[in-house]
């Protein structure tokens, strides 16, 4: 029997849910690109960029940055990969962004990573990330450990701090839930359980993905 792909990806969930580590995961196995708004967000600020410096306070402090530069960065990164497939993790976060994606790309599936808050801030306080790579590490898995196999420096992310993940986490609550529904009303929306191992959740996506 064939296996049903798809390659226009939507990954949600809240801050933490593993959305980065499951998207990379599954771009790598079906060579699609992985679009993070969040690095891509991250890169502009390390780089001082005006794109960077226009989101730099939003993103320090856990709010949302402003729809229309989000929106563009994505858009053009689209338009210029003529087709290929993607996985988007962290787009849209809002409903002007789900609608203004619609006019651009054709989603065909959405998987919602599902996880209790409390897991969240677990997970968000124990993350590391690879300077070098973006390679994303949890010092409750690997011990703490201060560089990544590629030789590149592990930092703390920024926003992980405990005040800033709570701003995050209200900020998904009361800008990103709307999303989910959005999508459930056009019937392309999948759960995904979150909990356990990292394989086990990716094992969990990728029949998601491949159900007819
Ligand atoms: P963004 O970078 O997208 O952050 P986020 O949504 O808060 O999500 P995270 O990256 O924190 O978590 P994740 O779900 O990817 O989890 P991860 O795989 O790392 O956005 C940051 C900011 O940018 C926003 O606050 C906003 O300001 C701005 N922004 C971005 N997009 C925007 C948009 N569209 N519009 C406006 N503003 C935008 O995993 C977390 C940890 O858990 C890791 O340490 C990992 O190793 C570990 N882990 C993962 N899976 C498991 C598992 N199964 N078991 C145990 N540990 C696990």
């Amino acid at each position: 029997m064939g296996r049903f792909v798809r390659s226009r990806i939507v990954m949600l969930g809240p801050p933490g849910a593993g959305k980065g580590t499951q998207a990379s995961a599954l771009s790598e196995r079906y060579g699609i690109e992985y679009i993070s708004t969040g690095d891509v967000l991250r890169s502009n600020i390390a780089r001082g960029t005006p794109d960077g410096l226009a989101a730099k306070r939003y993103v320090d402090s856990g709010e949302l940055v402003p729809d229309d530069l989000v929106v563009r960065i994505v858009r053009e990164h689209i338009e210029g990969m003529k087709g290929k497939g993607f996985i988007l993790d962290g787009f849209p976060r809002t409903l002007a962004q789900a609608e203004s994606l619609n006019e651009f790309a054709e989603i065909e599936v959405v998987l919602n990573i599902t996880l209790p808050e409390s897991e969240v801030v677990a997970r968000l306080s124990g993350r590391r990330i690879c300077s070098a790579c973006g390679r994303i590490y949890n010092i409750h898995h690997t011990g703490e450990r201060s560089t990544c196999e590629c030789g590149g420096s592990l930092v703390r992310r920024g926003d992980d701090r405990p005040e800033v993940i709570r701003q995050r986490l209200e900020t998904y609550e009361r800008r990103t839930r709307p999303v989910i529904e959005y999508y459930r009303a056009r019937g392309v929306l999948r759960e995904v359980d979150g909990i356990g191992s990292i394989d086990d959740v990716f094992r969990r996506a990728i029949s998601r993905l491949e159900e007819e």
